[in-house]
This record gives C-alpha cells, sequence and structure tokens, in this order.
C-alpha cells in the first residue's frame, strides 16, 4: 500500500483517490504518524501532499527526516517537494506566486518518472514558495518557465518531487506521473469497486426499526443518497424538500421524477417568504450561508417533533454531503478553510438528529457512477450541480425579491441556450451571477443604469479545479442580448474567465 501524509492539503483524498484507481491500496496519514505507520503498514511508497503553509512559517507541518532514509520511493507534491528539499539540505524561498495552467517542459527523458510522458504539456500549479537550490543528490527533469525545479529526482535513494498538481484532472500528464511513481512502488494492484450492496446494508444496520428524514433538493447527491436510503428502508424513509425559493426554478418537476417509482411522496415546505425575511439586509456570504443554514436545521427539527408526534420514532437525518464538501469546510486537520458549506460547516452543534450520509467519502463522478448503477435517468445524474445556499450566493449582496427574480430569468436563459446546441453535457456548471456592480446602458432611447451580469460557464470533473469553457462567440452573444432584452433593469453581461485556482467556481 501507498501512505498518503496529508500536510493540510485540499486534494489529500484525491491523491488517495487516484492511486486507487491504479489498483493500488492508500492510507490517508498525520505526517506526526508516518513513523508508526510504517512500522505498522509497511507500505511500498509514500506520498507526501501539498498543503497551504510555507515550510518557514511558525508551527508548519513537518516530518521526521529517518523517512528520507527508509528506502520506501517517496513522491513530494508541491509542499511536499518543498519540505523534502528544506529538511534534506536544499533551500526554499517565497517565490513568484502562480495559480492555475503552466507549461512544463521535460529536460531528462531518461527519468523512470517521465516515461510515456511528452516533452511540453500543460500542469495545474497553486503555490507561493518554489525550490531554488536542490538538496544534494537531487537533479531536475522539468521545469516550467516561472519554476525552473518543477520536476525532481534523486534515483539513488528513490525520492521525487513536483511542484504542479498530478492528481487534478487539468495537469494533462498527472495521471502518467502517479502511475509512474506506483510501478516504481511496484504495489500490488487490486481493482477495487463501488459495493452497493455494502453502503445499502450498511444504511439497514444503522437504521433498524427507526425513521429517517431525508434532506433532498433534487440535485444529483440528495438524489442519489435518497435512492440508497430509499432501497435501504423503504418507507421508513421520510424525504423533505425546504423550498426557500433559492433553488433551482426546475427543482419540483424534478423532484417529481426522482420518487416516482418508489411509491413515497416528498413532504415540500414552503418557507421562501420567511428567508426573504431572514436573509433581509445581510450581505455578508458566510453570513448568507450560516442562516440559509440554520434555518434549514431548524425546520427540520421543527418537521421531526411533528412527524414523531405523529407515532414515528425519528432518529435519523440524511444528507448527500459529497466529498468535497468536507474538504472545503476544513475536513482535515492541516487544512486552510474556504468556505463554509451549509450542509457542513453549518450545522448547530445540539443537533439532535444523528447523520447519515452514504456518500460523504465520494467524488462527484463516483456519485454519478452510483447513480447509473442504480439506473436513475440521466437527467437526474447529469444536472448541474447547485450550492446548499442556492441562488443566494449567485447573488453579490443583499437578497431582494426583486434581484432573485432576475437572477432566475438569466439562469433560466443560459440553461435553454446553452441546451439547445447540446453543449450542456461538457459542461460542469453555467450560471450568471448578479455581480452588485452597476454600469450604463441605453434601452430604447433612455438611460438604464442597471446591473452587471457575469456568466460563469466552466468544465470540470472532480470540483478541485476548473476552466472556463471556449463558448462560440455566438452563442455568447445570444445569452448576453436575450439577458440584457428579458431581464429588467440588468445592463451588461460580462463573461468571467477565471480558472480554478485560485478563483473558486461559485463567487461567494
Ligand atoms: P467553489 O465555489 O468552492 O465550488 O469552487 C465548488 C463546488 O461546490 C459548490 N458550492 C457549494 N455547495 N454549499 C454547497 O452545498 C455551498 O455553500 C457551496 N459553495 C459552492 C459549487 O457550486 C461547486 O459545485
Amino acid at each position: 500500500m501507498i501512505l498518503v501524509v496529508d500536510f493540510g492539503s485540499q486534494v489529500a483524498h484525491l491523491i488517495s483517490r487516484r492511486i486507487n484507481d491504479f489498483g493500488a491500496k492508500t492510507k490517508i496519514v498525520f505526517p506526526e504518524d508516518v513513523l508508526m505507520e510504517i512500522k505498522k503498514e509497511k507500505p511500498q511508497g509514500i506520498i507526501l501532499s501539498g498543503g497551504p503553509d510555507s515550510v518557514y512559517a511558525k508551527n508548519a507541518p513537518t516530518i521526521n527526516k529517518k523517512i528520507f532514509s527508509s528506502n520506501i520511493p517517496i513522491l513530494g507534491i508541491c509542499y511536499g517537494l518543498q519540505l523534502t528539499t528544506h529538511l534534506m539540505g536544499g533551500k526554499v524561498v517565497s517565490g513568484k506566486k502562480e495559480y492555475g495552467p503552466a507549461r512544463l517542459t521535460i529536460n531528462n527523458s531518461k527519468s523512470k518518472m517521465v516515461k510515456d510522458i511528452q516533452k511540453e504539456s500543460q500542469v495545474w500549479v497553486s503555490h507561493g514558495d518554489e525550490v531554488v537550490k536542490l538538496a544534494p543528490g537531487f537533479a531536475v527533469i522539468g521545469s516550467t518557465k516561472q519554476v525552473p525545479v518543477s520536476f525532481v529526482e534523486n534515483t539513488t535513494k528513490k525520492i521525487y518531487g513536483v511542484q504542479f498538481h498530478p492528481e487534478v484532472e487539468h495537469t494533462e500528464i498527472g495521471k502518467q506521473v502517479l502511475e509512474n511513481f506506483v510501478s516504481l512502488c511496484e504495489v500490488k494492484k487490486e481493482k477495487e469497486t463501488i459495493n452497493l450492496n455494502e453502503i445499502v446494508s450498511n444504511i439497514k444496520n444503522q437504521v433498524a426499526d427507526d425513521y429517517v428524514i431525508g434532506a433532498v433538493s433534487g440535485g444529483v447527491d440528495s438524489t442519489v443518497a435518497a435512492v440508497l436510503v430509499a432501497k435501504a428502508i423503504g418507507k421508513q424513509f421520510i424525504p423533505l424538500y425546504v423550498d426557500n425559493g433559492l433553488m433551482r426554478f426546475d427543482t419540483n418537476d424534478h423532484l417529481a421524477k426522482i420518487f416516482e417509482h418508489t411509491g413515497i411522496n416528498v413532504q415540500i415546505i414552503n418557507v421562501q417568504q420567511e428567508t426573504l425575511k431572514k436573509l433581509k439586509g445581510v450581505t455578508d456570504p458566510e453570513r448568507k450561508r450560516k442562516i440559509i443554514g440554520k434555518m434549514y436545521i431548524d425546520i427540520f427539527e421543527k418537521e421531526m417533533k411533528m412527524i414523531i408526534k405523529s407515532g414515528r420514532n425519528v432518529k435519523f437525518l440524511m444528507q448527500g454531503t459529497i466529498y468535497s464538501d468536507v474538504i472545503e469546510s476544513k475536513g482535515t486537520k492541516n487544512a486552510a478553510k474556504i468556505k463554509s458549506h451549509h450542509n457542513v460547516g453549518g450545522l448547530p452543534e445540539n443537533m439532535k438528529l444523528q447523520l447519515i450520509e452514504p456518500l460523504r467519502s465520494f467524488y462527484k463522478d463516483q456519485v454519478r457512477e452510483i447513480g447509473k448503477r442504480l439506473k436513475l435517468p440521466d437527467v437526474l445524474i447529469y444536472k448541474q450541480p447547485f450550492p446548499g445556499p442556492g441562488y443566494a450566493v449567485r447573488i453579490r449582496g443583499e437578497v431582494t425579491k426583486k434581484r432573485l427574480e432576475q437572477e432566475k430569468r438569466a439562469d433560466k436563459i443560459v440553461l435553454e441556450e446553452l441546451g439547445k446546441p447540446g453543449y450542456l453535457k461538457d459542461i460542469f456548471q453555467s450560471f450568471p451571477v448578479l455581480t452588485g456592480a452597476r454600469s450604463t446602458a441605453v434601452k430604447g432611447d433612455g438611460r438604464n443604469f442597471g446591473e452587471v451580469v457575469a456568466l460563469r460557464i466552466i468544465e470540470s470533473k472532480d470540483v478541485m479545479t476548473c476552466k472556463w469553457v471556449e463558448l462560440p462567440y455566438a452563442l455568447l452573444q445570444t445569452i448576453s442580448s436575450r439577458i440584457v432584452n428579458e431581464v429588467p433593469d440588468i445592463s451588461r453581461v460580462v463573461y468571467d474567465i477565471t480558472t480554478k485556482p485560485p478563483a473558486t467556481m461559485e463567487w461567494e
């Protein structure tokens, strides 16, 4: 097996997942436990993840130097490379900060680490520090224009390092780099597949004779989670939909589709007015998330009490939380907090229901695979992810009834236009953002100082990185014209051409 040492990376789990895809087992461990884990697990390889710290930062996570003479192949990724260099006698400095795409050139094609890798390729980077002097015994095998020391090796000690991220899908050679490392480790390969029966029987055992309230939103994650729970416990499952008016306009239609063959009815609780009241005057994104999250849980607790009064013993709350939600809400000890996803970060500590989250350790593409195996229709499996706080985080500043209406109309236009020529299948998410900025337009003969809408149309597979989609200009033109013509008080449409990293997908 291969140990993945987590220095607080947003993607330690993704590294592990990629390695599993090659049929190798992994275990994610904390830096301070590595020597103990080496003794216990006898790994064939060690990967040192990236992390948000600088090696010189106070309390920056570190590792016992003994691992470098263990004769176990080691791959340091980003912070992992910097720490290796720092501990083994090289030099790391605060360099030119770099986020997003970069071109990597391989300058030693004989290395086993670059087997089947082209001379030039696109890699994804995200770092502030860089290695400027190699540790003794190391050689450079690849460079980018900004960072000469981008890919290194010490063949005697079998230690390798990359300044880019091989685990994210936008690094073209990423899979090959990891596969080459796995080959060097000589691990026994066993392909693991997701065991649906085990997931279903775990839910059955956990729930026994009690009842589960299911938080459904019509989105892929809660749909797949709900179908798994429904399969496990049938009518002991009570799906609820909190209609706070912030969800996508087509949600009610989709909810009807999910449960049409199960004999289970979704209870819809309309809190649209109350939600707008609670959000009145609120402009801070984190406060919006917390308010919406709290409201949501309060409503569930209230519903639970009513259901219990009716004689059913509700002990659990099902949520469609997936792994990227957990990670971005500070899922691991050393990771930096990016934002509170409302179904993770916003949960009050005294919540009286136990959680059932059958998809908590899966990525979106795995959730879709499970959905397919459950025979759910494509329209549900391939729909775009939609954030829990919904349109509220796509409206910069205060959410008012008018702005919510503008956002919904613009969203519908974008989806209709992207649907027509069949672009939607390659798009991970598409949405307008009400930016809060105003600009001048002349509509008819009058001046209109309306709001600027930004379009965010992106492709991604694992949520950790994204690229904006190169849509035909004519299509962008149609979307822009329709939004400024059909949505009242919108003066301008701009296209967001920022990658992730550095920019997150949502604006808030
Ligand atoms: P970011 O903006 O962090 O988004 O790059 C990554 C993915 O997560 C979704 N997202 C959210 N989902 N609550 C959610 O349930 C949230 O607060 C939230 N913020 C972002 C986003 O739509 C994208 O798919």
